[in-house]
């Protein structure tokens, strides 16, 4: 069985989904055993209690260099064992300490379809809204390793969603969240943990 560690920041759907699909037997070869959070009183939090998931806080305002937050952090997960790190709505962008320590071991679910949307700056809502004004009709959710580069890491999964003409970016992250993080997400970590990516040349193939 694997460890999995989930870093989150906020609400945490993608957690509860990765619980949900773990409860359903999703997810084969894994559990969640670790929930780290950049945020106190982060609802997330909440859903690690309510489900019996150690927690740990490690606040990003208590430190200044980036390079002793990743230390913290990277200490955290090797405590913890860590086998899988998912980012899950985790929004600070460690440096490469952490990826020294866990190579292809760590990845996150990003709201649009790389290379659309992403790198320094696209988070959370700001993601659709730049979909929004690009004016694309098909937008979606990625699922890729975590490298040194922001959001550039090998893709696993991909899926897309359509863009409504009446959509605002709230609608469309909705959307995106209901019909493809939540899903494509437990996947790529079930996939994980049965050891069926493969890296070759920088790119990831499910076997
Ligand atoms: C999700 O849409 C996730 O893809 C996004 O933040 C939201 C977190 O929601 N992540 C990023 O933008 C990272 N670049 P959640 O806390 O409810 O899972």
């Amino acid at each position: 069985m694997k460890n999995i560690v989930v870093l989150v920041s906020g609400g945490g759907t993608n957690l509860q989904a990765l619980i949900d699909a773990e409860k359903s037997g999703i997810i084969k070869g894994g559990r969640i055993t670790c929930v780290i959070s950049s945020k106190e009183g982060v609802y997330a939090l909440e859903r690690a209690s309510q489900n019996g998931i150690k927690s740990i806080v490690i606040p990003r305002k208590d430190y200044t260099a980036i390079a002793d937050y990743t230390r913290a952090v990277t200490d955290a997960l090797i405590a913890e064992k860590a086998d899988l790190v998912v980012y899950a709505g985790f929004m600070t962008i460690l440096d490469e300490q952490v990826v020294k320590a866990f190579p292809y071991k760590m990845m996150n679910v990003h709201p649009a379809l790389i290379p659309s949307f992403c790198g320094k700056g696209f988070y959370g809502l700001h993601v659709h809204e730049a979909a929004l004004e690009a004016g694309v009709k098909l937008s979606g959710a990625t699922v890729h390793f975590v490298t040194e580069e922001c959001d550039g890491g090998p893709i696993i999964l991909q899926k897309a969603v359509p863009v409504e003409n009446s959509d605002t970016p709230e609608t469309l992250q909705k959307r995106i969240m209901e019909q493809a993080e939540w899903k494509i997400l437990p996947e790529a970590v079930s996939l994980f943990c049965q050891d069926r990516i493969e890296i070759i040349d920088g790119k990831a193939y499910v076997k």
